[in-house]
């Protein structure tokens, strides 16, 4: 068996700032409430007179995670995309990388779990490259949420806390023993799908049924979220993954020199951080400015961490996520 380790990053976020300020012309809220409740400071919304769509985002972020691996676009032998604000109902954005970086016809996979879906994606390129069959694998997490948000009152309970933004990792073979992805832990629990979703357009309920429906109550191709149901599952779930990485590696919580959580609530964080009693320099958050980023929120903040000199060689990097599904897990790296 193969060792799998980042050999590069990167990250992509549209240059438009979107301030709680901003959002009170669109709704009845405040700086003081979002930041209070959530942390959110700013956020980036995609300017749809630019080009940057989730794809087009994603591939930003690819080229400078190929660059600073080292590698060229051949180099690269499967795209792991994860997304769940995709340009389009069906292909998915792998093939888009694929396309937009013109690169060989390699296979690629789309991977639809929400705001777990960077862990999950992590995990199943660290399988392909331990077993030998692939050697450098991009994942890349983007969202484009700022184009499917109710900008009104009515949806100020999720709209304010999403942003747009993508991240971009390489994961490539090593021999390395000891070093690189130690573990993932991967869960869900499908029974309360429906706290956290968006129910239409889909193939229960697809668009010409809900134009001829009319209806001006219809919120349900708006995303729904059961916000303190969420939020009281995210902070036990993101534990138990955290325990369950470092238990599975025999390791404790003083052993974590990086813990980078899914960038949901910054309320969420700083829960996580006093339970495992780590101090300020070893938990990275970067929600104040970017909201939540969903798939991209973990890569986007591992890339800063990484090029602010804030995780070094050896450093045990602990990455978990909750979110929509429910899913959550985590993945344990030795860097
Ligand atoms: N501005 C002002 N007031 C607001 C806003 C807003 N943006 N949003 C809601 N309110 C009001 C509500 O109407 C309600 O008013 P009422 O008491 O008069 O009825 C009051 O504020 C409290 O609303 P809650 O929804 O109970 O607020 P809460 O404290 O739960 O905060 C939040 C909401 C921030 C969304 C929080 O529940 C949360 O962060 N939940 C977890 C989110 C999460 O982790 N998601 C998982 C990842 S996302 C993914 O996977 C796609």
């Amino acid at each position: 068996m193969y060792s799998s380790k980042i050999t590069g990053l990167g990250y992509y976020v549209p240059e438009n700032v979107v301030t709680n300020d901003d959002l009170t012309q669109w709704m009845e809220t405040s700086d003081e409430w979002i930041q209070e409740r959530t942390g959110i400071k700013e956020r980036r919304w995609i300017d749809p007179k630019t080009e940057d769509t989730t794809a087009v985002m994603g591939a930003k972020a690819a080229r400078i995670a190929i660059d600073r691996a080292g590698l060229t676009k051949d180099d690269i032998d499967f795209i792991i995309f994860a997304t769940l604000s995709p340009d389009m109902y069906f292909p998915g954005g792998g093939v888009q990388i694929q396309d937009m970086l013109d690169m060989p016809t390699i296979g690629a996979l789309d991977i639809r779990n929400q705001c777990s879906g960077f862990i999950y994606s992590l995990s199943v390129a660290d399988q392909f490259i331990k077993t030998g069959m692939y050697k450098n694998i991009l994942v890349i997490g983007s969202e484009n949420h700022s184009g499917g948000l109710e900008r009104s009152t009515r949806g100020r309970g999720v709209t304010v806390i999403f942003g747009d933004g993508a991240g971009a990792a390489v994961l490539s073979r090593s021999e390395e023993k000891g070093k690189g992805i130690l573990s993932s832990h991967l869960h869900s629990e499908g029974k309360h799908a429906k706290e956290l979703a968006l129910i239409g357009p889909s193939t229960n309920r697809w668009v010409p049924e809900i134009i001829n429906d009319n209806d001006p109550d219809d919120v349900s191709y708006f995303p729904h979220m059961n916000g303190q149901f969420v939020f009281k599952h995210a902070v036990v779930r993101f534990s138990e993954a955290i325990v369950e990485g470092l238990h599975a590696n025999g390791l404790q919580k003083d052993d974590i020199d990086m813990l980078i959580p899914h960038q949901a609530n910054l309320r969420i964080a700083q829960f996580i951080q006093k339970k495992f009693e780590l101090s300020n320099d070893k938990v990275y958050n970067n929600i104040m400015r970017y909201g939540n980023t969903t798939a991209a929120s973990i890569i986007i903040a591992l890339t800063e961490a990484w090029e602010e000199g804030k995780i070094k060689d050896n450093d045990l990097v602990v990455l978990a996520a909750f979110g929509s599904g429910f899913t959550w897990g985590s993945v344990v790296i030795r860097w």
